[in-house]
């Protein structure tokens, strides 16, 4: 496979970011060249997510793209990957002949393997693999394949066992499984000699974290300790196993950034017990306090629904002022939709496509009120930004604070890995402005 190339194109949330890595690793160990273009590839690669409506609609019509390609190039290989792998798994091959591996997120780990089994049966077998009980533990790490990245993930587990009545992500990713702690140390140290400075640990519900006796908090304490890690972070946690221990954490580990995300989906306890959340809104704001408390600085993002089925006027009414009460820091908000297989799908009073758009559009007017007010708060004041690269106009370098609120400046490209002060001239609703002022390391 000396000269093949693969392109591999990501869709979802961090953990397909760190899966697809996870697969070009073990590509370039074999000797593949990654290339950006579609039309160079000998092998295409497609990181699916299926979480909502939307995504699921998303890959098809990058799946025909590719099929297309594919009519012209019969010798190319088609690799769909990830949830909507998994969750569709042959039918794919049924509507997209063309394509030819079909792998779900627990054997993305054994991706090579799949991929010799094709090319020794001469591609005339077709690969649909989606078994959910693979073992999770892999400590084969690909040297120089990080290099010039500043941020990395490292996932810590896998699965979920919450079955919130909407989610499809327990049906696609299994259940939960964590990671040995030895590992994921091992991972880390990993990542920090190839240059990486800022990790986060993932996993649906990392507060569920557990192996031989050590819980997340004791996790993360350890991973903290690492030489040369200068931020960590974690996503995502879940507000019904969030402990005072790990609230703590944040008054305990200096490199923790100050940021936490901890979706709350809904405003109103009705349809929070619908969703099987398990918590009320009195304590997630209870919750949102303590972590004020303990680190007065910490940026609250959370993930909010609208047009769950049965929601009402007032149980919407209840998810604006549960926003405007936190004053979320940043919120990724959707309109519900149906995932095959899931409770809710089943459930009566579905909101009509009309009055879910209104509700977003209505909720996502407040917020970015708030996230501009919060975002100007910080105008003329010095922040700590770690810079990551260069802008999205690649004119100025960019970088996040530890708050990951992201900040574009004029700089030398060799600030690129540094930590730096920059003075905050300019707010906007999706970024800050600010003037390089001196190197902190
Ligand atoms: N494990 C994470 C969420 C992963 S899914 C957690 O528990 O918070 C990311 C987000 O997608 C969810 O937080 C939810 O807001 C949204 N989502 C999941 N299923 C959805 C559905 N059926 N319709 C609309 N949004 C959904
Ligand atoms: Fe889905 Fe709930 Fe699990 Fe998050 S915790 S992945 S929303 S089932
Ligand atoms: Fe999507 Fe799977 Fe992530 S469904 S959000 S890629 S866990």
């Amino acid at each position: 496979m000396a000269d093949s190339r693969f392109f591999i194109k990501t869709m979802g949330c961090q953990m397909n970011e760190y899966d697809s890595d996870m697969v070009a690793q073990q590509l370039c160990a074999q000797g593949w060249k990654r290339t950006q273009e579609m039309e160079d590839a000998d092998l295409i690669i497609i990181n699916t997510c299926t979480v909502r409506e939307k995504p699921e609609h998303k890959a098809y019509s990058l799946i025909g793209r590719i099929s297309s390609i594919k009519k012209k190039r019969p010798e190319l290989i088609i690799a769909i990957i990830g949830c909507l792998a998994q969750q569709r798994r042959g039918e794919i091959i049924e509507r997209f002949p063309e394509v030819d591996m079909v792998i779900g997120p627990r054997e993305v780990i054994i991706f090579l393997d799949h991929l010799k089994r094709l090319l020794s049966s001469r591609r005339e077998e077709k690969i649909v693999a989606t078994c959910l009980d693979t073992p999770l533990s892999y400590t084969s790490f690909t040297k120089g394949y990080f290099r010039g990245r500043v941020t990395g993930y490292v996932s810590i587990m896998q699965g979920c066992n919450n079955f919130c009545s909407y989610c499809i992500v327990p049906y696609v990713r299994g259940r939960e499984i964590s990671r040995p702690l030895e590992e994921i140390l091992r991972e880390v140290e990993f990542l920090i000699s190839e240059g990486i400075r800022d990790i986060t640990l993932l996993g649906q519900n990392v507060n569920s974290y557990r192996w031989k006796g050590q819980d997340f908090p004791a996790l993360l304490k350890e991973v903290s300790k690492i030489n040369g890690l200068w931020r960590l972070r974690f996503t995502t946690s879940h507000p019904k196993d969030l402990s005072d221990r790990l609230i703590a954490c944040f008054g305990e580990i200096e490199n923790l950034c100050s940021h936490i995300h901890l979706p709350f989906q809904a405003g109103s306890n009705r349809v929070l017990r619908l969703m099987n959340r398990n918590y009320t809104r009195e304590r997630y704001m209870e919750m949102v306090n303590k972590l004020r408390d303990i680190r007065p600085d910490i940026a609250i993002t959370s993930d909010v629904m609208v047009g769950f089925p049965g929601e009402t006027e007032e149980d919407f009414e209840q998810t604006i002022g549960l926003i405007r009460k936190v004053e979320f820091d940043n919120l990724y908000s959707f309109r519900y939709s149906d995932r095959p297989g899931t409770f809710a799908e089943k459930m009566e009073h579905k909101i009509d496509d009309k009055e879910k758009s209104k509700r977003l559009i209505i909720l996502q007017t407040v917020q970015k009120e708030i996230t501009l007010k919060k975002n100007r708060s910080l105008a003329g004041k010095e922040v700590e930004v770690l810079v990551e690269g260069t802008s999205k106009k690649k004119d100025q370098l960019a970088g996040r604070t530890s708050t990951n609120k992201v900040v574009n400046f004029s700089g030398d490209i060799k600030l690129i890995g540094h930590l730096v002060k920059v003075k905050i001239e300019e707010a906007y609703a999706n970024s800050l402005k600010g003037r390089y002022m001196k190197n902190v390391r």
